[in-house]
């Protein structure tokens, strides 16, 4: 059975990724800062109760990536997805207004715990078949894409992580591993909002797609859901 690790997998896109994995046969480490609340989680995990399990993480803290990635030592991940995020908000957004607490956190959330997620989980990466890290950027972290301004905690806190995995892909590439970004579309959930143009479902459907196809070669590239490359 093919093994995927989903951060934030409680709600909006982690959830439909569950979802969508769990009903497709593949065992799911569906992870979540608070397993005892999330409802929605752990009734798709009572489904499925020989896929999904449930495991507590908040990945801005580096002691819980480790301990979970002893917890699950014996284990081999296909697949990792790097999905949890943030966009800090309202104080951010525009010129004069940013909340530096915030963008220091949203580093944390968006940027440095998909490296930190790759460091603890490389071995039972290498041990799967797929090798495959799937990390969840935004075009608003595109500065080739950038004409609107603003947003400066969350488009900066993307365009780092997108040098994050290019970096990775070059490193991982050695032992097998392929590393790569991708844009879900502007999706309705709570983070994308009601006017969203995508659900759930299309947008997880769409990156499902790309994550089938994927080799090696693509290491190091920044899609969108539905399979175009975005300008860095
Ligand atoms: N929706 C869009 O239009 C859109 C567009 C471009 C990119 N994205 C990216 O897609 C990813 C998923 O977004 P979404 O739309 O599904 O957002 P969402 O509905 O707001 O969900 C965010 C998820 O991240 C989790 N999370 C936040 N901080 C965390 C932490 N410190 N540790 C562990 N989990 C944490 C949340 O858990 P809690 O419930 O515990 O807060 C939740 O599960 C994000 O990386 C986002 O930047 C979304």
């Amino acid at each position: 059975m093919r093994t995927t690790l989903i951060t934030g997998a409680n709600r909006g896109i982690g959830l439909e990724f569950s979802k969508q994995f769990a009903a497709d046969g593949w065992r799911i480490l569906a992870c979540c800062r608070y397993p005892e609340k999330s409802d929605a989680l752990n009734k798709l995990a009572a489904m499925y109760p020989d896929q999904i399990t449930v495991h507590t993480l908040d990945v801005a803290n580096h002691e819980q990536i480790n301990r979970l990635a002893q917890t699950l030592a014996s284990k081999s991940i296909d697949l990792l997805i790097n999905n949890a995020g943030v966009y800090p908000g309202p104080m951010g957004y525009s010129f004069g207004d940013t909340d530096y607490e915030a963008w220091a956190q949203a580093f944390l959330i968006n940027t440095m715990a998909p490296l930190r997620m790759a460091e603890e989980f490389a071995d039972h990466i290498k041990r799967g078949n797929q090798k495959i890290i799937v990390t969840i950027t935004s075009k608003m972290g595109s500065v080739a894409d950038n004409n609107r301004g603003g947003s400066y905690i969350y488009r900066s806190s993307k365009s780092a992580v997108n040098m994050v995995v290019k970096s990775l892909a070059i490193d991982l590439k050695s032992i097998g591993i392929t590393a790569v970004l991708i844009h879900p579309g502007w999706v309705r959930t709570d983070m994308g909002g009601p006017d969203g143009l995508i659900s759930t479902k299309q947008s997880v459907s769409g990156m499902r797609n790309i994550i089938s196809q994927i080799s090696l070669a693509d290491s190091g590239k920044f899609f969108a859901y539905d399979g175009q490359i975005i300008p860095w």
